[in-house]
């Protein structure tokens, strides 16, 4: 399993969200992006009852897996993620990340997650306050803010997630925690700087990177 280091102040890493990319061809998209600079690759798993869209699953995980070396950040949309738990990370997930508002006990996922030798992440909606996942952050390697309501990519950006992201990185501080803080929904140039300048490690970026002229001038604008 790969990870990544907290990078160096006011830089972030750019994890590209496969939602966005052409799944006709999937291992292209894949093998452009790591050339282009992507430091990790963010998949979106949803289940049509925690999120109204339907995506993939393990199948489709390790078929990704078999396309690249890059870390790979599992993010489940779904009801019941600790289900599902040891099928992802046995497809290839390095990350997974489970919904503080799943019906998933957070505690016992995130152990089960880091058991099975995956890094357990945590997430929260815009309108979830950070009290929700506070107990649970000695227990998580990452913390995944959501600056949109989850469900679909290419939706605005949420500002109240800046907020979110400076209380954490206060926090971590404070308790001398060393959790990843990545951000996702609406992240493009503008409101990725305002993501480093708030503290975030990792930025996630569907629509905006997918469609940039140029993506490697897209991941180092998002890289700062
Ligand atoms: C939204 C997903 C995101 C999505 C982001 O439910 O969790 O990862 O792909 O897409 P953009 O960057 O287009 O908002
Ligand atoms: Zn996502």
């Amino acid at each position: 399993m790969n990870w990544l280091p907290r990078p160096a102040e006011r830089t972030a890493h750019v994890a590209p969200s496969l939602l966005a990319a052409d799944f006709a061809a999937l291992r292209e998209e894949i093998e452009n992006m790591e050339a282009a600079g992507a430091d990790l690759l963010h998949l979106d798993v949803m289940d049509g009852h925690f999120v109204p869209n339907l995506t993939f699953g393990p199948f489709i995980v390790e078929a990704i897996r078999r396309c690249t070396r890059l870390p790979l950040d599992t993010h489940l949309m779904l009801v019941h993620p600790d289900r599902y738990l040891q099928q992802f990370i046995q497809a290839g997930s390095d990350a997974v990340t489970i919904h503080a508002e799943s019906a998933a006990d957070p505690a016992a996922a995130l152990a089960e997650i880091r058991r099975l030798g995956a890094r357990p992440g945590i997430s929260l909606n815009p309108p979830t306050a950070l009290d929700a996942i506070i107990p649970h952050l000695p227990a998580v390697d990452l913390v995944l803010v959501m600056t949109v309501m989850p469900g679909f990519g290419g939706q605005a950006f949420a500002a109240a997630g800046l907020e979110k992201i400076r209380e954490l990185v206060r926090i971590r501080a404070e308790a001398g925690l060393d959790f990843l803080i990545s951000v996702d929904g609406g992240i493009n140039a503008e409101t990725g700087a305002a993501c480093r300048e708030a503290g975030a490690d990792i930025l996630v970026s569907g629509s905006w990177l997918f469609q940039a002229p140029d993506r490697a001038a897209g991941i180092r604008a998002l890289g700062g």
